[in-house]
């Protein structure tokens, strides 16, 4: 979408959409462009909201606004569900009930589905004919066609006239807010200026919304609306940005209640694991989930992770669940402690799962350490070990625990020496791979500034053995790790460097 809007985009290459991808094409950009006029967003909704159904809108005269609550309702700030009543007319057929099935068969593609309506009901009493409810857009784009096709299937059932079977009229029915989906009700409500309701996930019963300034005088009505037409939603909460918001040590989020009530402590299935967590007071972010399973698909049974920054467990629960990985986890916040260690406990997991609530220095220097000189002592360790450290705004801050970690180890402490490799997160604002590798370079003690990098990287993690042996140009050992992965689409960027041997 970005490409499209561009001013630069001199020409756009022909390519075939389906009709079902340029209608949502259309209608992201009637959300997210600014500078699309509200003639024009009220016209690309009416189109979207004909190809829905099928029908080509260069063409046709159906008006797709008949099933739109009523435009009064724009600009709705507190929900008043009477003003959404709405009286339409809509096709009907009467039927005979000794053809129903053959008519049926033609009549079927053109149903109203509304909920709360019976799609067919029984006529008056005593009458030998049912009601079949039929689209007042779809029904009318395509009547003729219909007519002929009904002729055509009594004929051949029967040889029976159509009309003798099946007349068409009109009926009047009252359209209200039961009978609108959430999309509609919220694009009928929001000026058409604004560019809709985005920022939107759903963690258990809770939905978070991340609301743009613009809508914010929408945020209790937004709330009360999905709350009604979302299943299994009691709570609507939205992002609220405080001052000191940058200071926030535990990433969890600020956030005021929109609509609903009850617990913020919801369970939520994660990667194929369950966890619960109160979303008030720990990080929990879903779109992480293919990072979560990128990682723990490295593993093996026989693997040790150290999760430093573990939140409440999506790394370490699957790790030690599906992979059935040693995992020493770790988090600063108590309330992450907390449900940290009841979804181990809740999965069974104990056994295999160290929880502990520090800081994470200090986890790196004390148990990390000690555990890490453990398997480097045990002559039947045959795994990997791994290191998460997921705080994007200062995990890299961490490195400078490794290097030189264990260079008070003596050599016979060290008879199965297995390289750690430590998974660090960062925040990259021009998602350069060398960029980021330069920063780790200068944590690991690489090279003096961060400026002034401009050479390889032969030591890298393994800096946390011996990182004197590794400066300079000194080609000691090998970067044995440089992948780094975009998180939002998890996919890997560019190499930035040789890696030697
Ligand atoms: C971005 S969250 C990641 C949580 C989890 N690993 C995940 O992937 O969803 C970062 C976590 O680091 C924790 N944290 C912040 N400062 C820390 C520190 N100094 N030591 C250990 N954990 C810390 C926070 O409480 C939070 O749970």
């Amino acid at each position: 979408l970005h490409w499209l809007y561009s001013p630069q985009t001199a020409h756009v290459p022909d390519c075939t959409l389906s009709s079902k991808t340029s209608t949502k094409i259309l209608y992201e950009i009637a959300r997210f462009k600014s500078d699309v006029s509200v003639a024009e967003r009220l016209q690309v909704y009416r189109e979207t909201s004909m190809r829905k159904v099928g029908i080509d809108s260069s063409s046709s005269k159906v008006d797709p606004t008949i099933l739109w609550p009523p435009e009064s309702v724009r600009g709705m700030k507190l929900l008043d569900v009477e003003a959404f009543k709405k009286a339409i007319t809509v096709p009907i057929a009467e039927v005979k009930i000794s053809h129903i099935g053959i008519v049926l068969t033609v009549l079927r593609k053109y149903y109203l589905k509304l909920k709360h309506f019976a799609i067919v009901e029984d006529g008056p009493e005593g009458s030998d004919y049912k009601i079949v409810l039929l689209h007042p857009m779809t029904f009318t784009e395509n009547e003729e066609q219909i007519k002929t096709k009904l002729k055509e299937v009594c004929q051949e059932f029967g040889k029976i006239e159509s009309s003798s079977v099946v007349k068409f009229c009109n009926r009047t029915i009252e359209l209200n807010y039961d009978h609108f989906d959430c999309k509609t009700i919220l694009r009928s409500i929001l000026p058409l200026e604004e560019h809709g309701v985005a920022g939107y996930s759903r963690v258990g019963h809770i939905i978070h919304l991340n609301l743009k300034e613009y809508i914010i005088p929408y945020k209790n009505i937004i709330g009360s609306v999905l709350l009604d037409k979302t299943k299994g939603v009691s709570l609507v909460v939205n992002k609220i940005t405080t001052i000191d918001d940058s200071d926030n040590t535990f990433r969890s989020l600020n956030m005021e209640v929109l609509a609903g009530e009850g617990t913020t402590v919801t369970t939520v299935d994660h990667n194929g694991c369950s966890f619960t967590l109160d979303f008030d007071k720990v990080y929990w972010n879903p779109r992480l989930s293919t990072e979560h399973s990128i990682i723990v698909e490295m593993l093996n049974p026989q693997d040790v992770l150290y999760d430093v920054m573990a939140g409440v467990g999506p790394f370490t629960v699957p790790a030690a669940k599906q992979k059935k990985c040693q995992v020493l986890s770790n988090d600063l916040n108590p309330s992450s402690y907390h449900w940290l260690h009841h979804n181990c406990e809740k999965n069974k997991l104990l056994d295999r799962v160290q929880c502990y609530n520090m800081d994470g220095h200090e986890f790196i220097k004390n148990i990390l350490k000690v555990d890490l000189l453990k398997r480097w002592n045990d002559p039947d360790f045959n795994g990997t070990i791994h290191v998460t450290m997921n705080l994007p705004s200062i995990a890299i801050e961490f490195l400078p625990n490794f290097v030189g970690l264990m260079a008070d180890v003596n050599a016979q402490d060290q008879l199965n020496f297995v390289e750690p490799l430590v998974h660090v997160y960062m925040f990259s604002k021009d998602q350069k791979a060398s960029s980021c590798v330069t920063r780790v370079a200068y944590y690991l003690g690489l090279v003096d500034t961060l400026t002034d990098f401009d050479g390889q990287i032969t030591a890298a993690l393994n800096a946390i053995y011996n990182p004197e042996g590794h400066k300079g140009n000194q080609q000691v050992s090998v970067l044995t790790d440089a992948d780094l992965r975009d998180l939002s689409s998890g996919k890997l960027l560019d190499k930035p460097i040789d890696i030697p041997g």
